[in-house]
């Protein structure tokens, strides 16, 4: 019987995260069937793997090398989201929490943070999306979600009650606003202490559930939301996003180095309104220079403007439209760089919290 063995593929190159199959632990069996069918089960740590073909050709051609009997060589995926389990500290069992901001207003973060959200949706992953900007929100119009977040008991498991926020489920994301509590056009100036304790409870008390990723939407500016969701939690990254003009890149150098400053990663850049108007490319000139990954562009399309006014962002994700090949181009990317800062940290212990 010369049926291969995980082993055997332990040198193979998982492309584009630097890593083998080996270092990602990653093929769970090898089985023949009574068809001579050479069945290799392998575990991917994200939805919309860009080089899936590759990996396959690459195992097929080992396989057959090694199992010259084989009649035919079959590999399955399946997917388990690997992320640094953003605030398992305070009971959330988010994988990757990511925050999506920029210098200033207006350059398209929450049009971008809400298409990331659903763009990795539609790859597969289980996805909520918190909207932080309290000053601004506007998640909630973007998407067309309505309703109160409830407050209901739960027990914990040593017969203590507690109060827990569910968030509203739209769509199948669950997603959270200071937009669904305080009435439009409400404004409201939020202090450092009152704005810290408002994102406590959006995050450690909502029970957002299991989750592969969850999306926020920065307010422009100042640190500190940065601060706080930083103190609460170990971040995925941030993504950074800015619009070709030479001013909204210098804001976006500055946003970089806010996040820097309160240790959250960068995971990269991206180019919004790419096109005629503000021109092309700065961005990614930008992240070059500055050795961060350059995530994608989105072009500048009324389309999606109009979409946002209409409250129905999400189809921009719709099979048929324009934008859709960049927006999911955007959160493939975006997962594929979650996936690649999480194999460069060192093994963190597994918190019992999160099986
Ligand atoms: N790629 C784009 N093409 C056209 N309009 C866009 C694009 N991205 C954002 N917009 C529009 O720009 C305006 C600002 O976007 P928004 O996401 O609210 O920015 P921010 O959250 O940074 O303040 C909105 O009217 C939005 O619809
Ligand atoms: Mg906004």
């Amino acid at each position: 019987m010369t049926q291969a063995t995980p082993e055997q593929l332990n040198d193979l190159k998982f492309p584009g995260l630097d890593r083998t199959l080996e270092g990602m632990n990653c093929v769970r069996s090898i089985e023949t069937d009574d068809q001579g069918v050479c069945h290799v089960y392998v575990e991917l740590p994200l939805h919309g793997y860009p080089h899936q073909d590759e990996l396959t050709s690459a195992i097929t051609e080992r396989v057959r090398s090694v199992d010259s009997e084989a009649k035919d060589v079959e590999v399955k995926y399946t997917v388990e989201v690997k992320g640094p389990q953003s605030g398992g500290s305070v009971g959330l069992r988010v994988k990757n929490v990511i925050a999506v901001g920029s210098g200033k207003g207006g350059v398209g973060k929450s049009t971008v943070a809400a298409s990331l959200a659903f763009g990795l949706q539609s790859l597969g992953a289980s996805v909520g999306l918190l909207d932080a900007d309290v000053y601004g929100p506007s998640i909630p119009h973007l998407i067309g979600a309505a309703g109160k977040p409830e407050v209901r008991e739960h027990i914990n498991p040593n017969g203590s009650v507690v109060q827990r926020i569910h968030p509203v489920k739209h769509d199948g994301m669950s997603v959270m606003s200071i937009g669904f509590i305080v009435p439009d056009k409400d404004a409201v100036i939020w202090r450092g202490p009152m704005l810290h304790k408002l994102l406590t409870q959006f995050i450690s008390e909502t029970e957002w559930g299991k989750l592969d990723y969850l999306i926020v939407d920065m307010p422009p500016g100042t640190g500190d939301v940065a601060l706080t969701l930083s103190q609460l939690m170990s971040l995925a990254g941030a993504v950074v996003v800015c619009t070709p003009q030479k001013v909204a890149l210098l804001d976006a150098v500055k946003a970089i180095g806010m996040y820097e400053k309160v240790n959250i990663p960068i995971l990269g850049m991206v180019e919004n309104m790419t096109g005629d108007l503000f021109g092309r490319g700065g961005a990614e000139e930008t992240a070059r220079e500055r050795s961060i990954p350059f995530l994608g562009e989105v072009p500048s399309n009324p389309e999606i403007r109009i979409r946002g006014d209409e409250s129905r962002l999400q189809t921009l994700l719709a099979e048929d439209n324009a934008s859709r090949d960049a927006l999911q181009n955007l959160a493939a990317n975006v997962a594929m760089q979650c996936a690649r800062e999480h194999f460069k940290r060192p093994a963190a212990p597994t918190l019992e919290i999160l099986q």
